[in-house]
């Protein structure tokens, strides 16, 4: 029997070297035991690959996707995660196709491991909060947070990106993690005690997601789903949910008693004088594929490099059943924090005007053609930027996978970017505005962004492009009208 000892919980170059030597020397699998050095016996220290012959010109190769997989499985907190990898080395060098066969138990359980991983990193990335320590010499941002896997070091760069300005510390019980403005830092872990517990952002942060809490998009499951429980007890805006959950189900309960009245209207029925889409979503057929599955699979895309600085994909969001399909550029700051489209200041101009146009907002897609934020950090503030041409083509997929979800009548491309990723080519917006454009069997129209709109320094100019958007808006509302009346 071959103990190996590796020096962390982390090693992965300590595993890839006693992996190779072991493979080289004809060792099998079930003739290891992986231990980790913290804490272990004395006994067991000397004992590793001493004892087997280095193998220097000795060489096999394995797929790169499985270097891939085995960097993320390995922060797996499983024990058997170091044995499941040799394993996999093992049998990989006679059946070098073998991560393609699924149903493989063994290649199931590295997938699995690796998502769950990148799933906790994605959880780090969203769920931290810094507060502020030591104020009156130097400002320092510390964080507690409880990792499910061994994700520390693999989350830590995304925060130095994104915090580069602060010095932060993220402690955790595994191990911490320190940024000082110019590298990252690895310390042994702490007990929770050690963590600050209050400050002044903490009010911040209430009153941020206080404000950004849509009652009418709120989905309990969904949000559990997406915030986990065990996550509550470090969040400062977890002591709202409830109180928010209870009111908003409040407000849900008085629309329903207030739209009781109101008989439901068959598909053919004659539009209503109101010009609101809310009858023709219902009269859709259900889509085939899932909105939540997408959205769940977009979460670890990495098609371009945008995931690595934003907090989380903006996935889009409505009824699966929507007639129409409103697509914006990227999701902004406020976005890119909440996690859902257009809920920022240009969500705002949106709503005003989809209103005025007679459209219900609730009844809608939203989504945009790209699904990370691209900015770049200027002191605390995070500047958009607009996405190039490689990372509208890289996040298309996800736009057409939304199309065949939920197969819209019509689509509203918001500005220039949503456009380009529509039609599938750059659409300049002021020649192709003010009348549908039949493309691959949809009908889409392109009109300005709501942030050109923001944008505009002089109100007159304001007030009158404003008037046009909604218009434009008005012109979708009105083709669906004469469709569904046919
Ligand atoms: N701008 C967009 O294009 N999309 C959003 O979700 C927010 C702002």
């Amino acid at each position: 029997m071959h103990i190996i000892t590796l020096d962390g919980e982390t090693d992965f170059d300590g595993w890839r070297k006693a992996a190779r030597l072991m493979a080289l020397n004809e060792v099998k699998p079930e003739d290891v035991t992986w231990t980790v050095r913290d804490g272990e016996p004395e006994l067991f220290a000397a004992s590793a690959t001493d004892e087997l012959p280095d193998v220097p010109q000795g060489t096999f190769n394995v797929p790169s996707k499985f270097v891939e997989l085995a960097k993320a499985a390995i922060l797996h907190r499983n024990p058997e995660r170091f044995a499941l990898l040799y394993r996999l080395l093992w049998r990989l060098r006679g059946h070098h196709d073998l991560l393609n066969i699924a149903t493989d138990a063994d290649v199931a359980e590295i997938i699995a491991m690796a998502r769950a991983v990148h799933r906790d990193e994605h959880k780090m990335h969203a769920f931290v909060r810094f507060r502020e320590v030591g104020r009156e010499h130097k400002a320092h941002f510390v964080a507690w947070f409880e990792p499910e896997h061994h994700i520390v070091e693999l989350a830590a760069p995304f925060f130095a990106r994104r915090f580069a300005d602060m010095p932060w510390s993220i402690l955790t019980p595994d191990v911490c993690a320190h940024w000082d403005g110019h590298e990252i830092a690895i310390t042994q872990g702490v007990a929770k005690s050690e963590a600050p517990t209050e400050d002044r952002l903490e009010e911040t942060w209430r009153s941020y997601y206080a404000a950004i809490f849509n009652p009418a998009r709120l989905k309990v499951k969904a949000m559990q789903t997406e915030m986990p429980r065990k996550y509550w007890r470090n969040l400062p805006e977890a002591s709202l949910i409830k109180p928010l959950i209870a009111d908003a189900a409040r407000t849900t309960s008085t629309m329903i008693e207030s739209e009781a009245s109101e008989p439901h209207k068959p598909q053919k029925q004659e539009p209503a004088q109101d010009p609101s889409l809310q009858d023709l979503s219902m009269a859709r057929k259900p889509a085939h594929d899932s909105i939540a599955a997408l959205r769940e699979e977009a979460a670890n895309c990495r098609a371009c490099p945008l995931w690595k600085d934003a907090t989380q994909t903006v996935f889009g969001e409505g009824p699966q059943s929507a007639t129409v399909m409103l697509v914006g550029e990227q999701p902004g700051d406020k976005e890119d924090l909440a996690g859902h489209p257009f809920v920022g200041p240009a969500g705002q101009m949106l709503d005003r005007a989809l209103e005025e146009a007679g459209i219900d907002r609730a009844k809608v897609y939203v989504t945009n053609a790209v699904k990370h934020f691209k900015f770049v950090p200027r002191g605390k503030i995070r500047l958009h930027q607009k996405p190039n041409t490689p990372e509208i083509r890289a996040c298309r997929q996800w736009y057409e996978r939304e199309l065949a979800a939920i197969e819209p009548e019509l689509v509203v491309a918001l500005g220039a970017t949503a456009a380009q990723s529509v039609l599938g080519k750059a659409t300049p917006i002021n020649r192709n505005r003010g009348h549908l454009i039949e493309h691959d069997g949809v009908k889409v129209l392109v009109t300005v962004h709501p942030s050109y709109l923001l944008r505009l320094p002089d109100a007159d100019a304001r007030a009158r492009e404003y008037a046009r958007f909604v218009d434009d808006l008005k012109l979708a509302a009105g083709w669906l009208r004469r469709a569904h009346a046919a």
